[in-house]
């Protein structure tokens, strides 16, 4: 039988504007207190009838620049359709020699180099004064569940592709990359990758009460090497292609597992999250 409730949402970031396998039903873009979200959301449904909601982080023509993407939006917009898990997907530079362009990742920290001028809060402009937890930023169960089975989906695709865990993301404001200085400072922090779209998102997600996880596909190496050039958007975009083709199967090939995961005796991973904002409000 064909459940009809949306509750997977699917971000999709540069080069990421469909998935695969999947029966259009039809595009909504609620108003939200915050505005509209960066593109209409395209509801689809799977073979089976599991149904998700497909977000384009940039626009569908790829118009909206990191600082500008309208996050607040996007996540109440998720969440008003029902949605409680979110897996986002993000091109992102290595600031590691092992993960080469292509390696997908699942992130298990961030460090915040986005300047404050992106609304980073549902909150603001409110007279509550909320502290969300954020030590761990992304869905611990949730990116445990989704090792196993993005790591399958890669090997069935059978081009080598390596998935790697626990490593920690640095978010930038942009839109210029980081010069060479800042991105060798970034690895001497312990930084492991690189991109402008996981924050304000994941922060959102986590005072939404969203189980968030991010499927980072790395297109290049920065610029802390110091035989290589520097990244030049030329460069990330020769690999964003080939990353998004693998992140469309990645995709096809989790969501029914994840929505019976969801529905199913697993739901407790995905509900990690349920609740906790009532221990974040101050007295
Ligand atoms: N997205 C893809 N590659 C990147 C890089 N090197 N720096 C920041 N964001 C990126």
């Amino acid at each position: 039988m064909a459940d009809e409730k949306v509750l997977i949402g699917i971000i999709g970031g540069s080069g990421l504007y469909h998935i695969d396998n999947l029966t259009f039903v039809k595009h909504v873009n609620p108003e939200t207190p915050w505005g509209f979200p960066s593109s209409p959301i395209t509801i689809a449904t799977t073979p089976s009838g599991t149904h998700v909601a497909f977000l384009a982080r940039h626009g569908q023509g790829h118009t909206i620049l990191p600082s500008a993407v309208p996050a607040r939006a996007n996540i109440a917009a998720l969440k008003s359709l029902g949605v409680r898990t979110i897996i986002a997907f993000s091109a992102v530079g290595s600031l590691r020699e092992e993960i080469s362009p292509g390696s997908f990742a699942l992130p298990s920290q961030i460090i915040d180099r986005t300047k404050g001028v992106r609304p980073a809060s549902f909150f603001e402009g409110t007279s509550i004064v909320a502290h969300a937890m954020f030590g761990d930023p992304f869905s611990g169960k949730l990116v445990n569940w989704l090792e196993g089975k993005v790591k399958k989906a890669l090997e069935a695709e059978g081009r080598g592709v390596q998935l790697f865990t626990g490593k920690t993301i640095v978010c930038m404001e942009g839109p210029q990359f980081s010069t060479r200085a800042e991105s060798i400072m970034y690895r001497q922090w312990g930084g492991d990758l690189i991109n402008m779209s996981v924050l304000p998102e994941a922060k959102l997600a986590r005072e939404a009460e969203l189980s968030y996880a991010l499927i980072a596909t790395a297109t290049d190496y920065d610029s802390w090497r110091p035989q290589s050039e520097a990244v030049t958007a030329a460069e990330v975009f020769k690999t964003l292609k080939a990353n998004a083709d693998t992140s469309r199967l990645v995709a096809a090939t989790i969501i029914e597992d994840l929505h019976a995961a969801i529905t199913g005796d697993e739901a407790s991973i995905f509900l990690e999250e349920a609740g906790t904002m009532k221990f974040s409000i101050m007295p």
